[in-house]
């Protein structure tokens, strides 16, 4: 895992090393920043990068920062160029592109002067986020940690203080020997993985949380759910899903911008199916990578392709 050499912070492309804040900002204390988590794979030629969905990500952004009561000085068009102009600058790779918007004051007062964020755009050369994991099946547990309610905190807004969570759950599982963890929500129902959204597969049906459960709506979540139905004409039912429906499914996966499509083969230690990789997630997987990396024209609409 490296950096990329350049970021874009502010309206300019500045060093990596010299893209600094003070110790006493804001969002450092409170965890009041916001962010996304964005994809952009070389493409099959190796000429050119293919960001995938990046306006609906920088729309996400933009939401993040209503929901949480932010001022953005940019248009969600100038932050796509921002990532733009950062993956050019940059150079052919496949990239984990993190835009970062923080309250950047040396301030401590809750509410600060002004709650107009910085903006900062860094690419990081990432492989698999869950490593063999997306190839043999991710094994799980049940995080001890239920997710807050809609109405505590807006899981929709993809917010730097909602991470300590996930952190939580993220270091359990690890540190339980699991590969990730699936969280319970205040009700007792699914929810999501600590950075994932999550499918199951049964009698040939896929089903997933509902949005108005304590998810963060994915963007490959929405992706998938197209691809399911249009592509693999699999019928997807969003509806409240228990610990009992994820053990007798006969296949689950994880979606995410890291974790791409990882298949879920145990929770604690029962097999879902026969423990390995299902049929609908590995049809799903190939379809996916082939569509990121431009090689399926179909879908050419979702990717914004540049030639550094
Ligand atoms: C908590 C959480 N849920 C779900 C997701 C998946 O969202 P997306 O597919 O937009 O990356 C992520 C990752 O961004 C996440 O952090």
């Amino acid at each position: 895992m490296s950096w990329g050499e350049l970021i874009w912070f502010n309206g300019k492309l500045v060093k990596w090393d010299e893209a600094k804040i003070h110790v006493m900002t804001h969002s450092l204390h409170y965890g009041t920043s916001i962010f996304e988590g964005i994809r952009g794979y070389a493409t099959a030629d190796g000429k050119a990068v293919a960001i995938f969905r990046l306006k609906e990500h920088m729309e996400r952004f933009e939401h993040s920062a209503k929901l949480i009561g932010f001022k953005l000085r940019y248009t969600v068009d100038e932050l796509c160029e921002a990532v733009v102009q950062t993956v050019k600058a940059n150079g052919v790779s496949d990239y984990y592109i993190r835009p970062i918007g923080f309250i950047g004051k040396e301030e401590m007062a809750l509410v600060p002067s002004t709650t107009e964020l910085d903006v900062a755009v860094g690419v990081l050369k990432w492989g698999k986020f869950l490593g063999k994991a997306y190839y043999e099946g991710a094994k799980v547990t049940v995080a001890g940690w239920r997710k807050e309610p809609q109405d505590v905190t807006p899981a929709q807004a993809k917010a730097g203080g909602h991470y300590v969570f996930s952190f939580m759950t993220s270091l359990q599982a690890r540190a339980r020997g699991f590969d990730e963890a699936v969280v319970l929500d205040h009700r007792g129902f699914i929810a999501e993985g600590s950075g994932e959204n999550i499918f199951i597969v049964k009698d040939g049906v896929a089903y997933t949380p509902p949005t108005y459960a304590p998810i963060l709506i994915g963007i490959t979540r929405n992706s998938v759910i197209e691809l399911l139905r249009n592509e693999l004409g699999v019928e997807v039912v969003e509806k409240d899903l228990t610990l009992g429906d994820l053990i007798t499914a006969d296949e689950a996966f994880f979606t995410g911008t890291a974790a791409e499509i990882t298949p879920i083969v145990e929770v604690d230690g029962l097999k879902i199916g026969n423990g390995v990789p299902g049929d609908v997630t590995k049809k799903l997987q190939k379809l996916y990578e082939d569509i990121v990396r431009g090689k399926n024209s179909k879908y050419g609409h979702w990717l914004a392709v540049v030639n550094p």
